[in-house]
């Protein structure tokens, strides 16, 4: 059996992009077509410029006939089908066989809906269990400004947490700008769960994050927690029978399932935070951006945010990313991105990066409370161990 021939989810997400960008070029050519007719209705171009754009945007769509459609998929499940027939049910082959023909079913399925909607509703599949590889990203809002982010190189795995910490300017919101798409690196490349994002798939990327913003009150829409998680899932087009069950469950992850029926203006600002979080779940990202969720919040919210945040770390099923100026919070994370004026300075587990005091210090961030506890405590000949919370310290203090 020659295995090369089958199609993989690899195949299916190029499909995905290239109806991506026939779809962008479609819209861009029609685009122009009505802006020709309105100059044309201006009288400041001659209809001929008018034909020109007109026979552009017909070629197109033929072109977009004859590169988008899923011929190879119907092959490729003839194909496995054909493969599937050579063997008997007590053939070892068979049910390797019959796992290639449920996965050419699920292709051609796919390429099918993503053909009706032209890769828009198209979601990505994970092809690696790299969440997020950054490759030398470099990025300048100004031609003549220095790189806000410069050369930042970074893979992390699924699952894991990662806060982003750095002097303010050193470029972290810009960095999670570049992430979930809102800016577009100057240099450098982008590759989410294995896609590499470009121009024409970012919308499609896009669907594997989600992002909770510093300001509680600027995040809503809707005039109930209800409504206001439905709004993202409406802009999505997920099916209404579906709703109420996202809903209900997105409110349960984050403890606000007896607000539903609640204003939100009304709300603490750490239940609008946990709204917000909710809605952002509902998406169901593989990825979670927060960008100093907390800072904005009083302890008690405080408290609240990152108790959901370490809750969600734990499940293992979120790629999480906080920004912070909260060095208390790094605790809680697997792997600490340093950032100083644009560079990724340090990257490590927060053990690693708490090492170095001094260098923290050079780069003008705190140390968190319970580090320096332990350095003080050093520095009078206790030694403890590294913790990673008051609650270990003062347990390793009385034992001591
Ligand atoms: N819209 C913008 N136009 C021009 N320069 C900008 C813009 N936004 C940020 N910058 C500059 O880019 C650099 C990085 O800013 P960025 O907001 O990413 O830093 P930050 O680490 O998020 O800071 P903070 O901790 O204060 O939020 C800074 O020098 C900043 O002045
Ligand atoms: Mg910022």
């Amino acid at each position: 059996m020659s295995e090369q021939k089958l199609l993989t989810t690899k195949d299916l997400n190029d499909f995905k992009l290239l109806l991506n960008e026939y779809n962008d070029k479609l819209v861009r050519s029609s685009q122009k077509v009505i802006i020709a007719k309105s100059k044309f209705s201006k009288g400041e171009i001659t209809i001929d410029v008018v034909k020109r754009y007109e026979e552009e945007y017909k070629n197109t769509k033929v072109e977009f006939k004859e590169k988008v459609n899923n011929q190879k998929f119907i092959e490729n499940l003839k194909y496995a089908a054909k493969t599937l027939s050579n063997f008997k049910k007590s053939e070892d082959e068979y049910w390797k066989a019959y796992e290639d023909y449920k996965l050419a079913q699920f292709l051609f399925k796919e390429s099918k809906i993503a053909m009706k909607d032209r890769g828009h509703g198209g979601e990505l599949s994970r092809l690696s269990d790299v969440a997020l590889k950054l490759n030398n990203i470099k990025f300048k809002y100004n031609p003549n400004h220095p790189f806000a982010v410069n050369g930042v190189s970074v893979e992390v795995k699924h699952g894991e947490y990662v806060a982003i910490i750095g002097h303010n300017g050193s470029g972290k919101s810009t960095l999670s700008k570049i992430i979930i798409g809102v800016l577009r690196p100057t240099v450098g490349s982008i590759e989410i769960y294995g896609n590499r994002v470009t121009s024409s798939n970012i919308n499609i990327a896009r669907k594997f994050l989600g992002i909770v913003f510093q300001n509680p009150d600027n995040q809503f829409i809707g005039s109930t927690v209800r409504d206001d998680i439905a709004f993202g899932l409406e802009n999505r087009r997920i099916a209404p029978s579906k709703m109420a069950d996202i809903i209900e469950k997105a409110a349960k992850k984050v403890n606000m399932h007896d607000f539903l029926d609640h204003e939100p203006l009304m709300l603490s600002g750490g239940q609008k935070q946990r709204v917000a979080i909710a809605s952002a779940l509902a998406l169901s990202p593989d990825i979670l951006i927060f960008d100093e969720a907390t800072s904005m919040l009083d302890p008690k919210g405080k408290t609240e945010v990152k108790n959901i945040m370490v809750e969600l770390k734990n499940t293992r099923e979120k790629t999480i990313f906080s920004i912070t100026h909260d060095m208390d919070e790094i605790l809680n994370a697997d792997k600490v991105l340093v950032m100083n004026k644009g560079e990724l300075v340090k990257y490590g587990t927060p053990k690693e990066i708490l090492v170095d005091k001094n260098f923290l210090r050079s780069i003008h961030l705190d140390i968190p409370f319970v580090a320096q506890v332990e350095e003080a405590l050093k520095n009078v000949g206790i030694d403890l161990e590294h913790s990673n919370s008051l609650e270990e310290l003062v347990e390793k203090i009385c034992q001591n």
